[in-house]
């Protein structure tokens, strides 16, 4: 089922009196049967959206769509969401079994066949040998299955999981994000996962919704965003590391940082932030180009090196010194202190204005 919302505004008043605008006049369209990840800085709005889609909040403006129904004034339970919060809440003195068939037992589903729907559903998210324990005998991943368990169990239209993934650590992290997205593909249902990490964004996401202040930044597949950021908050927000962002100028159709040339532009002559990958540096060993750095720092993890490097020839003290990071295959021999020529991969740099926007 899609989800359509349509200038859809939501405003808490604060104990001061101030207004924030948690979501702000978003128009957004979430593809029936996709797993969209909705990706943001804490306090961004996510969790504001989800509760707004679920109906446990009321929007100030705007409306909301399930397929051609409007349901902007639909009470939450009649929408037909499964909701998955980070704490599991479970209840700890019931066993899998009565966890996931819990809600049913609201429901008047009749006995048989709210059995038979229980161990699908155990069965779905892998716990069927699980069903009589208690969640404290379970990991802090299997618990967060049995959320899910429970929250697909009314078979509802659409399944909503905010931050699903926070309270585990590591290795349940990724074993859990990969269930998901199975968990997700073998049933169809529209998904919309919050998070605020980009990695767990990029890694499950059919596609990426970024969200700054209320405000829909960006949506597309995840490479796509990455590859084409429409400003450069998304830039900055997606990859890690991050993207290096240099002061520069585009003068005569050449762009520079500095003095030193790194590319061509049809634009106008006009200052400009400089953005590119750490993947988009390669190292000119002929020493030929004029971009270059002072390495500062060299980390070699397998097949990669990460170079930490600075403006050349510049005298800094430890304090203000300005880093960038250059990520290069690990057969180059470099060395802190290094003097490093560099070429700049033309679709890994991006020419943003002073406001962050994108310039094309
Ligand atoms: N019940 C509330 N009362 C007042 N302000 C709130 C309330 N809920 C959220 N906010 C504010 O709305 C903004 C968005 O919050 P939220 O949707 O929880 O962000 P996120 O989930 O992206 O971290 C934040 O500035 C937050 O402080
Ligand atoms: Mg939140």
């Amino acid at each position: 089922m899609e989800i359509r919302m349509a200038k859809l505004t939501k405003i808490f008043t604060s104990k001061n009196k101030k207004e924030v605008r948690a979501v702000d006049n978003v128009d957004l369209t979430i593809p029936s049967g996709k797993l969209i990840g909705l990706l943001g800085p804490s306090g961004c709005g996510k969790s504001t959206t989800l509760y707004l889609i679920a109906g446990l909040l009321r929007q100030n403006e705007g409306q909301i769509f399930f397929d051609d129904e409007e349901v902007s004034e639909m009470p939450p339970e009649k929408r037909g969401i499964g909701l998955v919060f980070q704490n599991y809440a479970l209840y700890p003195h019931m066993t899998v079994r009565e966890n996931i068939l819990f809600p049913l037992q609201n429901l008047k589903v009749e006995k048989e066949e709210a059995k038979q729907r229980t161990f699908e559903m155990a069965e779905l998210v892998g716990l069927q040998e699980m069903l009589d324990r208690k969640p404290k005998e379970l990991s802090g991943g299997q618990q967060q299955r049995v959320a899910i368990a429970r929250a697909l169990v009314k078979k509802p239209r659409v399944l909503l999981l905010d931050e699903p993934l926070s309270n585990l650590d590591a290795r349940l992290r990724l074993q859990t994000r990969e269930e998901i997205k199975r968990i997700q593909r073998e049933t169809g249902i529209t998904t919309v996962f919050v998070t605020h990490d980009q990695e767990e964004a990029m890694s499950i996401s059919d596609e990426i919704v970024v969200m700054k202040d209320g405000v829909i930044q960006q949506m597309g597949e995840p490479q796509d965003v990455y590859d084409f950021p429409a400003n450069l908050f998304v830039a900055k927000f997606l990859g890690n590391p991050q993207i290096n962002v240099f002061d520069g100028e585009i003068k005569n159709k050449k762009i520079f940082i500095q003095d030193m040339e790194v590319g061509k532009s049809k634009l106008p002559d006009q200052p400009v932030k400089i953005g590119i990958r750490p993947e988009g540096f390669i190292v000119d060993s002929e020493k030929t180009s004029n971009l270059r750095f002072d390495v500062n720092l060299v980390e070699t993890i397998g097949r990669d090196t990460t170079l930490i490097i600075d403006m050349p020839g510049e005298e800094k003290s430890i304090l203000d010194k300005q880093s960038f990071k250059v990520i290069v295959d690990a057969s180059y021999r470099v060395q802190a202190g290094d003097l490093v020529h560099f070429t700049i991969k033309p679709d890994k740099m991006h020419l943003f204005d002073f406001e962050g926007n994108l310039l094309k």
